[in-house]
């Protein structure tokens, strides 16, 4: 298949891009860099010994968005293009709500407009707002904890719409736990500019020594040991999850599916520093804080419809996660220097 990814020069684009390729399948990439850069889309290259058609534009602009469209001829599209850092969007919800819902928007009618029928999209466990009810289920409720969230969200129901108007479209929400680690080749991974949001590229650069301790937010929630749980997913898990999707597309009905993609089991924050330290050899120094506005105490997958629909279960070890994320991490730090 001829598969265009939006934002596939990012951390999850790029690992999706590896898998596709290594596949058989060709990737065409349209990405911005305005949190990528085009080493990694060279990186995706030398790994794999084939060529990536790449367009460095931002899809939200719909003519650069169609020229696109114009000039290949796709099966499936990927759409990972979007700003993601929860703190940021609450201060800027206004730049949050254009890029996020006019690329999606640029997108979607470039597709049909080209009579492409296969939209998948970067969604995320936040579309679950605040609900408690645990492992979380594709039908648990919906709600919005941050305008990220809220544009995840309503890009999720703008398609159920596109849906409905258009009977031969399909759309697949993948709803992302949460992504550490890097490929095993380490050709890609995770280093955002600037100081990391997530705890795993915190960690890796507190390991590294260019950050100097980590604060564990929150050290009273009512879990086993205080500290906050989560799904952590490999990344290669999860680009495997994406090629499940576009590969099992065929059997799909058409309108919209939505699938969690997660490991379906919860490790808390104190759980996965100490799984670093023991696989990285490091102690990582940390102190405990307070709780970080907006977390919710518990999040994890039960992943049983992408298990059954699309035969996929991840199958990475959070040791295997915690090791490659560290390895791209120093590799990228001794590249700098
Ligand atoms: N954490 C720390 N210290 C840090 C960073 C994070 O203790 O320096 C804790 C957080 O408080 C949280 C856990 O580590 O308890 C995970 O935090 P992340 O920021 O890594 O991930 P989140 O679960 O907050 O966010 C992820 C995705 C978002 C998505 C969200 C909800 O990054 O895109 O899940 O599904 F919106």
């Amino acid at each position: 298949m001829n598969v265009l990814l939006t934002g596939g020069a990012g951390y999850i684009g790029s690992h999706t891009a590896l898998e596709l390729l290594r596949a058989g399948h060709d990737v065409v990439i349209a990405d911005d860099f305005s949190n990528s850069s085009e080493s990694s889309v060279r990186a995706i290259e030398k790994e794999t010994g084939k060529k990536v058609r790449l367009y460095a534009c931002d899809v939200s602009d719909a003519l650069k968005c169609k020229m696109i469209f114009e000039e290949n001829k796709f099966d499936a599209v990927i759409h990972f293009a979007g700003y993601k850092a929860v703190g940021e969007s609450v201060a800027k919800p206004l730049m949050y709500f254009r890029n996020n819902f006019l690329s999606a928007i640029a997108v979607l009618e470039s597709m049909l407009e080209h009579g492409v029928n296969l939209f998948v999209f970067s969604s995320s466990a936040t579309v679950y707002g605040t609900c408690q009810d645990m492992p979380l289920v594709e039908s648990s409720s919906l709600g919005v904890t941050s305008p990220y969230g809220r544009t995840k969200l309503v890009i999720e129901q703008m398609c159920e719409d596109v849906c409905k108007a258009n009977p031969d479209f399909k759309a697949v929400m993948l709803r992302y736990f949460n992504p550490i680690g890097a490929d095993a080749s380490l050709a890609v991974g995770e280093n955002p500019k600037g100081i990391p949001n997530n705890l795993m590229p915190y960690l890796c650069k507190v390991a590294s020594g260019e950050l100097d301790h980590l604060s564990v937010f929150g050290k009273d929630y009512d879990t086993p040991d205080g500290t906050c749980i989560r799904d952590f997913i490999h990344i290669s898990d999860l680009a495997s999850g994406h090629m499940a999707a576009v590969e099992k597309s065929g059997s799909l009905p058409k309108g919209i599916s939505c699938f969690n993609l997660g490991t379906g089991k919860g490790t808390s924050v104190d759980e996965l520093v100490s799984i670093f330290n023991s696989v990285n050899g490091n102690k990582v120094k940390f102190v405990y804080a307070g709780r970080r506005p907006g977390d919710v105490p518990v999040s994890y997958a039960d992943v049983s419809k992408a298990n059954e629909v699309l035969g996929w279960k991840a199958s990475h070890s959070l040791e295997d996660a915690c090791a490659t994320a560290y390895a791209y991490q120093m590799k990228c730090s001794e590249g700098r220097h």
